[in-house]
């Protein structure tokens, strides 16, 4: 029987590392990741994937500086919502099925509960109206789509808020941290795992995908100092205390209706956390 294929973008990144290891066993893999192809790059795409003609594209790849896409927009706007119109295009030519990773960042945060698949999307941020810009170009150019929005996302490697807490730890005595913004902390490892049981298991649509639980930014470093073992003082402020650039929703925690309908459930976040720190 023919191996099934499959292409994935931004495969030097968080997730698209994780996902190599998870489909690496079952699948053969085709990796799209810069400077070889830039997903901004229409025919370097539509080549690449019309040559490997994949089963199935899982497209990872994004300008997830949340900070630089708010004051570039227009390399925002062309990372992820040209490059993901070109990746679902080029998937479409091919009859290839979509994975599109998306974020918690399309909703404004003002919900005071989880957001569920079915709500209304209204970002606040440059980085939110690309990645939603992006989930309208995949839609738009296939119906056989997942899109899967995620949250918080870290790994063993790689930029993410747990592993610089754990640097920061070991720098300095005392950190401050912000515990009013709200997410899930996800594994990426975790989330390559559903989106193999989505691909298998879920119709075409929307899916929330997060490690269950939620907790402000200073509940996670607290989280993250107590399994090391540090001494640091980690003290809360406000969002308004620490000017960035980029607004992140408030509430930014996600929740599903359509996972546990596929039978799909993911392990708690502090599960996770050890599970990830101490890989
Ligand atoms: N990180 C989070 O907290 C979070 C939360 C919610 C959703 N997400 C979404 O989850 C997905 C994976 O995130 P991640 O944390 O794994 O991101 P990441 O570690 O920043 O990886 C993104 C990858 O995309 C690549 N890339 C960027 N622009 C590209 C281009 N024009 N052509 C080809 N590759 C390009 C990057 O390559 P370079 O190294 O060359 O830049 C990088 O390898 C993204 O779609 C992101 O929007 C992330």
């Amino acid at each position: 029987m023919r191996q099934r294929r499959v292409t994935i973008t931004g495969t030097g990144g968080q997730l698209g590392s994780a996902l190599q290891r998870r489909f690496g066993a079952d699948w053969v893999i085709d990796r799209i990741a810069r400077p070889e192809t830039d997903i901004c790059d229409w025919p370097a795409v539509r080549t690449r994937i019309a040559h490997f003609l994949p089963d199935l594209v899982i497209h990872a790849a994004a300008a997830t500086d949340v900070d630089l896409c708010e004051t570039q927009p227009d390399t925002a706007f062309r990372i992820n919502a040209l490059g993901t119109r070109n990746v679902a295009h080029a998937a479409a030519s091919v009859g290839a099925e979509l994975v599109y990773v998306s974020t918690n960042y399309v909703f404004d945060g003002e919900k005071p509960a989880p957001y569920h698949e079915f709500d209304v999307v209204r970002p606040i941020s440059v980085y939110g109206a690309s990645k939603l810009a992006g989930e309208q170009e995949a839609r738009g150019a296939l119906a056989r789509c997942h899109i899967v929005r995620t949250a918080w996302l870290y790994a063993p490697s790689g930029r993410n808020f747990a592993l610089t807490m754990a640097r920061l730890m070991t720098e300095r005595d005392r950190l401050t941290v912000v515990a009013d913004q709200f997410g899930n902390p996800t594994s990426a490892d975790d989330l390559a795992g559903a989106i193999a049981e989505i691909v298998t298991n879920a119709p075409y649509g929307v899916h929330h995908a997060v490690n269950a639980g939620s907790a402000s930014w200073y509940e996670w470093a607290v989280a993250i100092a107590q399994l090391l073992e540090r001494q640091v003082v980690i003290e809360p402020i406000p969002a308004s205390a620490w000017g960035r650039p980029a607004r992140p929703p408030a509430n930014g925690v996600l929740t599903s209706l359509s996972l546990p309908t596929a039978g799909i459930e993911l392990p708690d976040w502090r599960d996770a956390l050890v599970r990830t720190l101490r890989s």
